[in-house]
């Protein structure tokens, strides 16, 4: 025996008594001689889109919503019809022979709409309404024209801005505010300019005194509030009669990001700026691609003062003033010491919206704005683009390293746009790395095949619950040397409510696998970042915020472990789990029968567990057996119990029954619609339950899924091809034998597939080259801890006291929030007996990050 070797079996001999006891064991062994991909310094960055109004009314500190009153417009390229608004029906980029999409989006305002807006009066009488006669220039062409007809005594009329979902004032501190005002000449009043309660207690105010005039001027103050409200509004009140003009009004914190005029708040900014990104990806997303061709934002149009940038419709359907514009994006960058990475307009809008596009013919403007982008952020003050970029107040370059033409785009066509763009680009710019769109989900070889050069490939990966544990080696396939990855959007975002300790270790585990494939994987950006939590677009973000709170999600602080941890390369890590001797019943919980999206008949239901029938189903004696939880069930002429009604999640479930190990069996026939048999198992409730889909994807595939919520389903295994159609009308037999841990499922006797359960405990290993620590990374997504043997090879000297820091929760589906925003953080501490080989326990639920001290 080799010593390694006798080092090894001393180790198992560790192991096996904690085995016998009932525990989950695991070693872990490291080989510190054996580097492997090294991890780049570049790993971690941020994805910052217009969603959820993560930038107006978020990151951007502007506090007015609707600012210049400008959110009734039609966004460009549509048209209103019947309560839609409608693209130009031209091809769609993405559809054969030329053919137009049929989106279209909903658009509950109407014209003369002025959102977060109001009138008030008391005793006066007075009227408000949208005028476009008289614009303050073209970028904002309506106005709030104020009829004040008549006023009693101590009468007034206040135009009421509501903030984005209130306004956040905070006594003491310091708001500038300003706005553009014109009146008639029959207006002699004062305009009082305040912040007031929710409940209209005045907080500070400023009368401007004799403010009549004939054209547009700008009225400036400083509000202090003497009390705080985080619900506070903004209001100007008029106080005599004749009539009003008033546009762009702004109130902004005096205190931002760096305080910075027309700047960040502060406690988002901050939040960003301790993730330490490498790179900031802005601005999107399909906010990039836009609804349409003509509504795509255009970086030209988000520079300049700012009542001149005409603003953007966000595809999540709201506009923005563009306030956080190129320029204040490539400052952001520079005050975080992060890169930019630009995502420009490929002349193609979102294909999941109109799919309009610029003809090829027109691509040379895209392509120039593109060119002209790079020059203002670093082009020397000389050109012409530099210059403006100098008179914007920054001569020195910004720091734009990358560029991506397109989001999401993907295919021949694209490609063959791409390659026009990365010819120009990399003529003018070479040092510019250039980042080619993929569609969601994968890297698409049409497309690559057809780009001439690529440096990076940007890779989306939206998934559900564990599939990052299902898919540890998803990187390792890829092969090399053909470009690098930059994986643009990713977050495990399915079955996970609203994000919680499952998603975070799901995510950890994802970030493990690019890390350990830092040779392929070399830049990756969480998404969305940011949700203002009165208006969410998308199902899982990363911080939560309202008006004047804001708390960042367990996965925010692993992305931050791993950042702060990151290894500069990886060293040779193995894992062996050993399943405790007493094995514990996975599955243990009721029945249940269900269709999505399609009618169905089941009969003939039967338990059987250690060879007894522990329950037979009769329909029609007694169908009070079952809850009848959604859907229109009904028991049938063949004593059956069929599920008759269109729509998804329809589920009965049998009442008070539960079991551990057992076979189920059922008859099952399907009488419509689309997929054919949900058969749920583990049930803890209505709510919580496993299920064997048979005849998932339009009857196609099986699968295991997880419901939690009620209503979000997350595949739990691979969607796994029927070996036969499900025919309606035809009787099958399902049978689900549901073991300790494992679960099959059988059609006609013909076994379909086999569930196990995720693996839940993960582990990689890493060394800080400039400090000569080792870094252990592990996950421990089970429900019991782990006691693991760690066996570190090769390192000439360990010291013993080590580092841990962790993150952990008593169950999977806890989440920081509002009210507890520091709930779940990590936790560092030193500990002794650090060595060659050690132990350590793994709590359930767990992610930790030891480190090892070699010198
Ligand atoms: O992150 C939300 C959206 O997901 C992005 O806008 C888009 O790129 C992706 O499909």
């Amino acid at each position: 025996m080799q010593f390694q070797e006798i080092k090894y079996f001393l180790v198992l001999c560790l192991l096996v008594p904690v085995c016998m006891a009932g525990q989950q064991k695991a070693l872990i062994r490291i080989d510190a001689s054996h580097e492997e991909a090294k991890v780049p310094s570049t790993l971690h960055g941020i994805f910052f889109e217009e969603i959820s109004h993560a930038g107006e009314g978020g990151l951007y500190a502007e506090l007015i919503r609707n600012r210049g009153f400008e959110e009734c417009r039609i966004p460009q390229g549509t048209a209103l019809q019947d309560g839609f608004i409608v693209p130009v029906r031209t091809p769609h980029f993405m559809l054969p022979g030329d053919k137009a999409g049929d989106w279209k989006m909903e658009w509950p305002l109407d014209k003369d709409a002025y959102p977060a807006w109001s009138l008030k009066t008391s005793n006066a009488s007075a009227s408000c309404f949208l005028t476009v006669e008289e614009p303050l220039n073209e970028a904002t062409p309506h106005s709030m024209q104020v009829n004040i007809n008549g006023v009693g005594k101590e009468g007034k009329a206040d135009l009421i801005n509501e903030g984005f979902w209130g306004i956040n004032a905070v006594a003491g501190d310091e708001y500038d505010l300003s706005f553009y005002m014109h009146t008639d000449l029959s207006y002699k009043g004062d305009i009082i300019a305040s912040l007031q309660s929710e409940d209209g207690r005045v907080l500070s105010s400023f009368r401007f005194k004799k403010i009549q005039s004939a054209g547009w001027k700008k009225l400036e103050a400083t509000l202090k509030p003497s009390l705080s409200d985080p619900k506070a509004k903004f209001v100007l009140t008029f106080t005599a009669p004749g009539k009003v003009w008033v546009d762009f009004v702004s109130l902004f914190p005096a205190k931002t990001f760096k305080n910075r005029r027309n700047g960040l708040r502060k406690d988002l900014a901050e939040l960003i700026q301790d993730l330490k990104p490498s790179f900031i990806r802005w601005p999107g997303g399909c906010f990039a691609e836009g609804i349409t061709i003509y509504s795509a934002p255009d970086w030209k149009r988000t520079i300049g003062p700012v009542e001149q940038r005409p603003g953007t419709f966000s595809p999540w359907g709201y506009w923005t003033s563009d306030g956080f514009g190129y320029h204040e994006y490539l400052q952001f960058c520079e005050d975080i010491h992060a890169d930019a990475l630009y995502v420009f307009n490929a002349g193609v809008s979102c294909e999941y919206r109109s799919g309009t596009f610029a003809p090829d013919d027109s691509l040379h403007f895209y392509i120039q704005n593109a060119l002209d982008a790079i020059e203002y952020a670093i082009g020397p003050v000389s050109s012409k683009w530099g210059k403006v970029r100098a008179a914007n107040g920054h001569p020195a370059p910004f720091p734009l390293k990358y560029v991506e033409v397109g989001n999401e785009q993907h295919g021949p066509r694209y490609a063959e746009r791409y390659n026009l763009f990365y010819d120009a680009i990399k003529k003018k710019y070479p040092q510019i790395i250039i980042m080619a769109s993929m569609g969601i989900g994968d890297v698409n070889r049409n497309t690559t095949e057809k780009m001439r050069k690529i440096d990076y490939v940007d890779e989306h990966a939206y998934k559900p619950a564990y599939w990052a544990m299902n898919h540890f080696d998803h990187f390792d396939k890829y092969k090399r040397g053909d470009w690098d990855m930059y994986v643009g959007e990713y977050a495990t975002n399915a079955g996970v409510g609203q994000g919680n300790m499952i998603a975070a270790l799901s995510d950890a585990v994802y970030i493990m696998s690019m890390e350990k494939n830092g040779d392929l994987v070399k830049m990756s950006s969480y998404a969305p970042l940011l949700v203002n939590e009165n208006d969410v677009d998308w199902p899982v973000n990363l911080i939560h915020f309202d008006a004047s709170r804001s708390f960042a999600r367990i996965s925010y602080y692993v992305i931050k472990m791993m950042n702060e941890n990151r290894a500069s390369i990886n060293l040779s890590t193995s894992v062996q789990v050993f399943p405790p001797a007493v094995k514990k019943n996975h599955f243990s919980g009721g029945i249940g029968l269900a269709t999505w999206d399609t009618q169905s008949e089941y009969r003939d239901v039967e338990v059987t567990s250690n060879g007894q029938v522990v329950y037979k189903s009769n329909f029609i004696n007694k169908p009070e057996e079952w809850s009848l939880l959604r859907g229109s069930w009904k028991v049938t002429g063949d004593a059956g119990l069929a599920q008759t009604a269109e729509g998804i999640q329809l589920l009965a479930l049998l009442k008070n029954k539960t079991f551990d190990t057992y076979t189920l069996k059922m008859q099952a026939r399907k009488l419509g619609g689309y997929n054919a048999f949900i058969i749920p198992f583990a049930v803890k409730d209505s709510n919580t339950f496993m299920r064997s889909h048979i005849g998932s994807w339009y009857n196609s595939n099986s699968v295991y899924e997880k419901v939690t919520n009620g209503y979000e389903v997350a595949d739990m295994s691979v969607q796994k091809k029927l070996p036969l159609t499900i025919m309606p009308h035809t009787w099958y037999r399902l049978t689900l034998e549901v073991g300790q841990d494992t679960v099959k499922t059988f059609l006609n006797d013909t076994l379909l597939s086999v569930y196990t359960g995720p693996q839940t405990f993960f582990s990689i290993a890493g060394k800080d080259q400039a400090t000569g620590d080792i870094i252990i990374k592990v996950v421990n997504a089970g429900d019991s801890p782990v006691e693991a043997v760690i066996q570190v090879d090769g390192a000439p000297y360990i010291r013993h006291e080590g580092l841990v820091s962790a993150l952990r929760s008593e169950s999977g589906t806890e989440e920081n929030s509002f009210n507890q925003p520091g709930k779940f953080t990590p936790v560092t501490a030193a500990f002794q007996q650090a060595g060659a080989v050690f132990e350590k326990s793994f709590p359930a639920y767990s992610f930790s990050v030891i480190r090892l001290k070699t010198k």
